[in-house]
């Protein structure tokens, strides 16, 4: 496994082995790796014949007053975790490779940006799509893998792939949860043993949701009633919101069925936490 940092080498060593007709299969990440993370890899190895891990804190992606300065990072965690999972390059370049000074060039995807996350984090989006429009043209790969942990971001590259007649396969992957339910995540780090807790409230709302929808609920004000509930019995949470949507166009649905999924964001103390479930499927 080697490690590259910087862009044009990163670029060359993609062409020479694209010209050597070697597929790459390709893993954004911002780093502080979980299973979650590993999950992607170990299917990104079945996917290509080389193996691609980014690890790059794009401030791009965080607004103001957010938790860029502070986000968790383990180079030396991740590399042993890469190279255990079978990953030929680690890509981590600078920021001010990624952005150099006079840089205004950006990627947005509309509509579909401006719900859920995209609400409430104003031009999250934008940084997110103009990212990974950039790992892909350095990267050049044939094959990219996303977490379904972070839907509405699945939704969004998809459509960005779709409409700028992108050559990657984009695959989404499950949700990888801790024993208890919680879904790993980088930002689980920030949370005191009492927050973790509460923040159990998320999995046990969504498998709530499931059970009403198996039990022939279909009204979905009535399902968010009884997770907002739920969520609110615990006085450190503050709903950030709670929607029930299409799967495909995010749209939402006033009556559940087999596309219907459950999109919550959570403040539990001080951190956002993200979950979703398909209410059906
Ligand atoms: P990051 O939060 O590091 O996540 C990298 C990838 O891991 C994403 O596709 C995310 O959905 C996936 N992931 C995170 N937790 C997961 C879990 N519990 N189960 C399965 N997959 C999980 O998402 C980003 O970074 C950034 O926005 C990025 C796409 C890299 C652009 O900067």
């Amino acid at each position: 496994m080697i490690i590259i940092n910087s862009v044009s080498e990163m670029q060359r060593w993609s062409q020479e082995q694209k010209a050597a007709g070697k597929t790459i299969a390709f893993v954004p990440t911002m780093g502080f790796l979980h299973a979650g993370h590993h999950s992607l890899l170990v299917e990104g190895r079945n996917r290509g014949d080389l193996l691609v891990l980014s690890i790059f804190v794009n401030p791009a992606q965080f607004g103001v007053g957010e938790d860029l300065d502070v986000y968790p990072r383990d180079l030396c965690a991740d590399t042993q975790l890469a190279a255990e999972a079978g990953v030929n390059v680690i890509f981590a370049p600078t920021v001010a490779s990624m952005y150099p000074r006079g840089y205004t060039t950006w990627v947005d995807v509309e509509g579909i940006t401006d719900i859920l996350c995209g609400a409430s984090r104003p031009g999250h989006f934008r940084g997110v799509t103009t990212v990974v429009s950039k790992l892909f043209n350095i990267i050049q790969p044939d094959v990219a893998l996303f977490g379904c942990k972070d839907f509405q971001q699945l939704a969004v590259i998809r459509r960005m792939v779709l409409d700028l007649n992108m050559l990657v396969e984009i695959i989404g992957m499950p949700i990888v949860r801790e024993a208890d339910g919680l879904a790993l995540s980088s930002r689980n780090s920030y949370l005191s043993p009492e927050e973790r807790r509460q923040a159990l409230s998320l999995s046990a709302s969504l498998a709530l949701a499931r059970r009403l929808a198996a039990e022939g609920l279909r009204d979905s004000a009535a399902i968010i009633a009884r997770v907002r509930d739920l969520i609110s019995m615990n006085p450190a949470t503050r709903i950030d919101y709670l929607q029930i949507c299409h799967q495909f166009s995010l749209q939402v649905q006033a009556q559940i069925d087999a596309d219907s999924v459950l999109l919550l964001a959570v403040f539990i103390g001080k951190t956002r936490l993200i979950d979703n479930s398909l209410l059906l499927g």
